[in-house]
């Protein structure tokens, strides 16, 4: 039993149903599932937005899309959300709401924290970033020395990166092509020598991004990066016209010596990473500029809306949060693939891992006891075409099962020449030739009357099989960006759900965190550090022998 008296995941009838069912289905071939139903290519697909998704290419029949949503209905998958969407504190071990979906509420919303109405809050913010991106793109504000501000460098990492770090790459066409961002996360002081080796300081704004303004590698960052500015332009007073923070955390930001005029705020009921649409997003607003920035978080809306709307069998977050529960808990899927096949999505994946790995990488359920399930997956991937030339052979041949999704666009961005268009056709072919190999494969009987000698037909048959979901937009805009990532935190909410975890901390971090404290000192100054083991003691020694201090 549950601490709430339901029933635990693995003991109810839906969740032996579907193993039964499992069972059943043995090894179905995608090939029968398609000879049984013509409709199949076109009936298993659904619409959000301007998505265009497809499932048909997956190891399931009506049954199974039923059962799985009897296991939803049973977890009380739509009941969790709803708590979401109203305010609740459902992430319970920080005793928080969580309304990331709050960031990109109308102005006349009302969504209410302990009886207060958040939602004009969010838009006072919203307002204070336009007004300032606009006098950052139009040269108003202007550096210490009057030059106007041609870098922009945001220091953050995680969730303070990750995602401004990930849309700035996705919306390049739409970013202001005289200017410079850059984003630097990693406490390796090369991660910023590169950034700011080539910048003058006098046309270089910093943005020091940290919800709890604590974390090690960003003071650290932005303590370095507040030393080259002051190196150059000599006088503390400049530090008010180059550094501005997004935090939640004021007494911070003004420790650190940024005036809290200069702070963008949040509120501890949005995620790290689930914040780039909070103020967290400013690099990414004076890059394509307020208008585009809202017409994203319009994007992020319409698949809210969605999600909190639009019946089980209708709704896509749902479908994918449950085929993902399909191949990691009944299929024994370790991982899952999303293959942008973009290539200004190329850090989308590496987004997407915090997004799902950080909220779904837990062995403890929300009643503090270890699952007796998978919960998360390995997320990986990069854009096609350049994984197919490098790791789609374990896909298509390998001993494991990778569900992926597909991610395409039927027009290339509108910037590119007509001769690079004209490439677009080609991408977009082993886009859905990728998908349509890896779900009926080629037999040993097309081998062979290819005239194949016999003993290369095993190395050269494909079982196929594998299953794969399309998703398909019109073209990569600001809103589509808002959409796919807001169908994205929805499937892992689905998925956190149903596994009855908490999808909203992130505890796991912080073992690393603390013993990177007690070990440092032991590297800077050769303290002998008590309760090192005796790998990592000896670690430490052959480093300072090899440093040679
Ligand atoms: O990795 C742990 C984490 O807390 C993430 O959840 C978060 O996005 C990141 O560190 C950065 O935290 P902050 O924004 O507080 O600097």
């Amino acid at each position: 039993m549950n601490a709430d008296g339901r029933t635990r995941l693995n003991q109810t009838p839906e969740w032996t149903a579907l193993a039964k069912h499992r069972e059943e289905l043995g090894d179905v071939q995608l090939r029968e599932l398609f000879a049984a139903d013509s409709g199949r290519g076109t009936g298993y697909t659904l619409r959000v937005g301007d998505l265009y998704v497809d499932y048909s290419k997956h190891l399931v029949t009506d049954d199974t899309l039923r059962l799985l949503r009897e296991l939803a209905a049973a977890t009380d998958v739509f009941g969790l959300r709803d708590a979401m969407f109203r305010g609740e504190r459902i992430n319970t071990t920080e005793d928080r709401a969580v309304l990331h979906t709050a960031l990109r509420a109308p102005r006349d919303a009302v969504v209410e924290v302990d009886g207060e109405n958040v939602v004009p809050g969010v838009h006072a913010v919203l307002d204070k970033m336009t007004e300032f991106a606009d006098r950052v793109r139009s040269g108003e504000w202007t550096g210490h020395t009057g030059k106007r501000i041609r870098n922009v460098v945001n220091i953050g990492i995680g969730g303070s990166d990750l995602g401004p770090a990930m849309a700035y790459e996705v919306l390049r066409a739409y970013t202001d092509r005289s200017m410079t961002f850059r984003f630097v996360s990693n406490v390796d002081g090369s991660d910023l020598h590169e950034a700011v080796r080539d910048l003058d300081p006098a046309e270089t704004l910093f943005i020091v991004a940290s919800k709890t303004f604590t974390t090690i590698e960003t003071v650290t960052n932005a303590t370095s990066a507040r030393g080259w500015l002051l190196e150059a332009l000599g006088d503390e007073a400049a530090v008010a016209k180059h550094f501005v923070a997004l935090s939640t955390n004021a007494e911070k930001v003004a420790a650190f010596g940024i005036d809290t005029a200069n702070m963008f705020e949040f509120w501890d009921w949005v995620g790290g990473r689930y914040s780039y649409d909070s103020a967290i997003g400013l690099s990414l607003m004076i890059a394509i500029g307020p208008d585009r920035f809202r017409e994203m978080l319009d994007g992020f809306r319409i698949v809210d809306e969605h999600f909190r709307t639009a019946p089980a069998e209708a709704n896509v977050p749902l479908l994918l949060g449950l085929l993902g529960i399909w191949y990691g808990n009944f299929h024994d899927a370790q991982s899952h693939a999303v293959l942008p096949y973009s290539h200004y999505l190329s850090k989308f994946t590496a987004y997407l891992q915090q997004l799902d790995m950080e909220s779904n990488g837990k062995y403890v359920d929300r009643d503090g006891r270890e699952v007796e399930w998978q919960t998360g997956p390995v997320v990986w991937g990069t854009p096609g075409t350049n994984g197919q030339h490098a790791y789609y052979q374990l896909i298509h041949q390998g001993t494991k099962l990778i569900p992926a999704d597909f991610i395409g666009f039927a027009r290339p961005v509108a910037e590119l020449s007509d001769e690079l268009k004209a490439q677009h056709d080609l991408l977009m072919a082993n886009f859905f030739a990728q998908t349509q190999a890896l779900a009926f494969g080629k037999t040993p009987e097309e081998v062979r009357a290819e005239g194949v000698p016999e003993e290369l037909v095993p190395h050269k048959t494909f079982r196929g099989n594998h299953p794969t979901t399309t998703i398909l937009a019109p073209e990569l805009t600001p809103s589509v960006l808002g959409q796919l990532v807001a169908l994205y935190e929805h499937k892992v909410f689905v998925q956190g759900a149903v596994w009855n975890i908490d999808s909203f901390d992130q505890w796991g971090v912080e073992l690393g965190k603390v013993l990177a404290k007690r070990v440092e000192p032991a590297l800077t100054e050769g303290a002998e550090v008590e309760g090192l083991d005796a790998s990592t003691k000896a670690l430490v020694a052959a480093y300072r022998e090899l440093r040679g201090r």
